[in-house]
């Protein structure tokens, strides 16, 4: 048995699986591609930007996170080149771990998947917590607030009186209920509010550099690139501020706001037609965010100061600068507070799609219990899988400050996209003869140079993080030996 670990499932049988199924495990296929373009934009655009760049600018980089952002969007475009050939290739649903099952077998598989949850729960945990914040800005417009205790984790105490600690982040909990129900009730629904959302979001995006460029203070901008040395943040923790490892640090964190455009490919079993939407949807997505994002983070960082984020400001950071420093636009900041917590809920629907879909071929494949492929009976929807997810992510998102969820996001997907990038390459060499309707250029090159920016990234992240993707990973492999092994259905089959 012992090379049944990298026993790998045929390609051939899971397009077959795919084109076949049919009966209670079928899901419909109703996403176009600008259905897909949308539902990545929805998953891409949020906490990353509206929160993440803040903290990025505060603890790492200063005004050099825009040289960040393009590190971040350089990497994503060499993994994303990846994403698409695999997703035009293999259109099942399931992404990075159903492309990793053929072409590096199980354990790898099985690696990705666990490591998956990182990306998608954790990640609508982490877009939980920035809504949180900006709900409670909302609030504060009719004079209300959730007190600190409340919309905060236990790991946090207030800027201005330590003294205060969170107890749980009770709005954070709220929002992934609502998003799980509505997931319960199916796709169809959620992508049409999705589209809504999204011309929003990018609404915003664009009014805030569009009118933001004018506040813009050339003083902040200077120097770009800070001086190298460190920063320790309210709680204690010391990263290294400015100079190469400050914008590689920046880089990994602020690749969070790239999170989403692989959960296009998730969706593969849901697209009409997904040997030419995959493509579409995955790298039109990615291009028309990475432009904004490096207009809109030279906008907030030229009009507020690193100081303000990292006091005042660090919370729903993009409201606090409009409304400090741009006069007469009190109302763009309000118009923003309330468009980001719709933004966000958007990110936070599609991640947890992706999650149920990536244990739902999990599921199907025998790896975890089959509890994660029932569909409803009327919906369609893995609906047990969403609830279970709801209470997982509610546990991250209540108890986990946001710096810490945001960051393990990240290393996660990092990780999983340098596995992608291998998984093409290798693809190419095994199957060359394989039908590609898109072809990543320059493989090797660009695989190898995807893993190269993906792991410069990781580097960046530091070492706490590289340990708790070791820890995470560890846990995993405890379920593997424990449930998913003897489950498989591939290993039960071959024996
Ligand atoms: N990219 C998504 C966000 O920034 C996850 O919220």
């Amino acid at each position: 048995m012992a090379g049944s670990l990298f026993r790998t499932k045929s390609i051939d049988r899971l397009i077959a699986e795919g084109a076949v199924e049919g009966g209670e495990h079928a899901l419909k296929r109703t996403l176009g591609s600008f259905a897909l373009i949308a539902l990545g934009i929805g998953a891409i655009i949020g906490a990353g930007l509206f929160v993440r760049t803040a903290a990025a600018i505060a603890e790492r980089a200063g005004p050099s996170v825009t040289l960040a952002f393009i590190v971040a969007g350089i990497g994503c475009a060499f993994a994303g080149l990846c994403y698409a050939e695999f997703a035009s290739m293999i259109p099942i649903a399931g992404s990075a771990y159903t492309y990793s099952y053929v072409t590096m077998g199980e354990f790898v598989a099985w690696i990705i998947g666990w490591d998956l949850i990182l990306e998608y729960a954790v990640g609508a945990a982490t877009v939980a917590i920035a809504w949180s914040e900006y709900f409670n800005k909302v609030l504060s417009f009719v004079g209300l607030q959730v007190p600190f205790a409340w919309s905060h984790s236990p790991f946090e105490t207030m800027q201005s009186n330590t003294a205060v600690h969170g107890m749980m982040n009770v709005p954070a909990v709220a929002i992934l209920l609502i998003l799980s129900l509505l997931l319960v009730r199916g796709t169809q629904e959620s992508a049409w509010v999705n589209n809504l959302i999204v011309i929003t979001k990018v609404t915003i995006v664009v009014a805030v550099i569009i009118i933001g460029w004018g506040y813009m203070n050339p003083a902040n901008h200077t120097p770009y690139i800070p001086a190298a040395t460190t920063y320790t943040t309210h709680e204690g923790v010391t990263h290294p501020y400015g100079g190469i490892m400050g914008i590689l640090g920046a880089a990994g964190v602020v690749f969070f706001a790239f999170i989403g455009f692989d959960a296009v490919s998730t969706a593969a079993q849901e697209a009409k037609n997904p040997q030419r939407d995959m493509p579409v949807g995955i790298l039109g997505s990615l291009v028309v965010c990475t432009i904004l994002y490096v207009l809109f983070s030279h906008v907030l960082s030229g009009v507020a100061t690193v100081e303000d984020f990292r006091t005042a400001g660090k919370e729903a950071s993009v409201a606090f600068a409009i409304s400090k420093y741009m006069t007469g636009y009190e109302w763009l900041s309000k118009f923003v507070t309330v468009a980001i917590l719709a933004g966000f809920s958007s990110v936070i629907l599609v991640m947890l799609l992706g999650q149920s879909r990536v244990f739902y071929s999990m599921s199907r494949d025998g790896l975890v219990p089959p509890v994660f492929s029932e569909v409803h009976p009327k919906y369609k929807t893995p609906w047990k899988s969403n609830l279970l997810f709801f209470v997982l992510t509610a546990l991250f998102g209540a108890f986990i400050p946001g710096d810490i969820v945001g960051e393990m996001t990240s290393i996660g997907t990092l990780f999983a996209f340098i596995l992608v990038c291998a998984g093409v390459w290798i693809l190419r060499r095994r199957r060359p003869e394989l039908p590609r309707s898109f072809r990543a250029p320059a493989v090797p090159v660009v695989s190898t140079l995807g893993i190269v920016v993906c792991g410069a990234m990781i580097y960046g992240l530091g070492w706490t993080n590289w340990l708790r993707l070791i820890v995470w990973l560890a846990i995993g492999l405890v379920f593997y030996f424990s449930y998913g092994r003897s489950h498989s259905k591939l290993v039960r089959e071959a024996a």
